[in-house]
């Protein structure tokens, strides 16, 4: 078997131009676009071309975009201040801080500093709980993105077995709540797990989200399985690679997504289509 190619970008660039003509048409009939906040602190290259794409998908699409680069050494306090402010400015829907953060910043105290209805990452307890208790309020948006993917291809996800390898509060784990609300049995894989291949071999849909080139052997690959790569690893050559043995892998699946090309572009089109969310809900509260 050779596998088909489940082609992200493709999709993303397809729900993009919608959201694109969505916002067109609204704004025609006099309403106001949907406003994107981007913040951006250090100089983490991978970051910089993250959130530069990010950047370049609202203007595809219209949203009005805010954005604030600040330097590595900006204080805790600072951040929070910004944070403050966007919450309460009306011409922004949605408020992403984009990760990693220097070290001297708490990630989850930034995370927590959002209002939930802005939190178009959908990585705030309020949100994260919404998925785990199935009324999704804005969901994560990678997980999300990848269920896009599988239903694109008509995946069949009642009673199949979704392995996910890694436990991330970004990825891991919101993907897995996402694969369980949509009827699968789901088994999360971490760096505690002991006999990764025997998991792997077992999934129906597999998704890779450790963030380690090679992690995942093709020959462990069940035959006929969905495979959903995550990882986005630069390798000493310069070239990007997922967490899965890309040729191999093609190999025995049915599917598989290619990296770069594959989950990446999907986590953009899904974060424009949160930011979209976001502003329904904050029209509907204004009235
Ligand atoms: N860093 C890597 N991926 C993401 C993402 O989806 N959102 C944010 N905020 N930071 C990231």
């Amino acid at each position: 078997m050779s596998a088909q190619i489940l082609d992200g970008k493709a999709l993303a660039d397809q729900r993009i131009s919608a959201l694109a003509g969505q916002v067109e048409r609204r704004v025609a009939g006099g309403g106001r676009a949907p406003g994107l906040a981007v913040i951006l602190v250090g100089d983490d290259p991978a970051s910089a071309i993250y959130v530069r794409n990010k950047r370049r998908a609202c203007e595809r699409a219209g949203v009005y975009s805010v954005s604030h680069d600040l330097p590595a050494a900006t204080p805790q306090g600072d951040l929070l201040e910004l944070i403050a402010r966007l919450n309460d400015d009306a011409r922004v829907d949605g408020i992403l801080v984009q990760a990693p953060l220097p070290a001297h910043i708490d990630q989850q105290t930034v995370v927590e500093a959002i209002r939930p209805d802005k939190d178009v990452d959908g990585f705030h307890p309020y949100n994260i709980g919404r998925l785990a208790v199935r009324k999704p309020a804005l969901r994560p948006c990678t997980p999300y993105g990848v269920m896009l993917l599988l239903a694109s291809i008509a995946a069949e996800f009642k009673g199949r077995h979704a392995v996910v390898v890694g436990a991330s509060n970004h990825v891991g784990r919101p993907m897995g709540l996402e694969l369980l609300l949509a009827g699968c049995t789901v088994t999360t894989c971490h760096r505690f797990t002991r006999d990764l291949a025997s998991h792997v071999g077992q999934a129906d849909i597999l998704v890779a989200a450790a963030g380690k080139s090679g992690l995942v052997a093709g020959r462990w690959i069940k035959e006929g399985a969905v495979v959903i790569d995550v990882g986005i690893n630069r390798l000493p050559d310069g070239k990007l690679c997922g967490d899965v043995e890309f040729d191999a892998a093609r190999e025995r699946a049915a599917w598989i997504t290619p990296v770069p090309g594959g989950v990446g572009p999907m986590t953009v089109a899904t974060l424009l289509e949160n930011t979209w969310q976001a502003m329904l809900v904050h029209d509907a509260a204004a009235g």
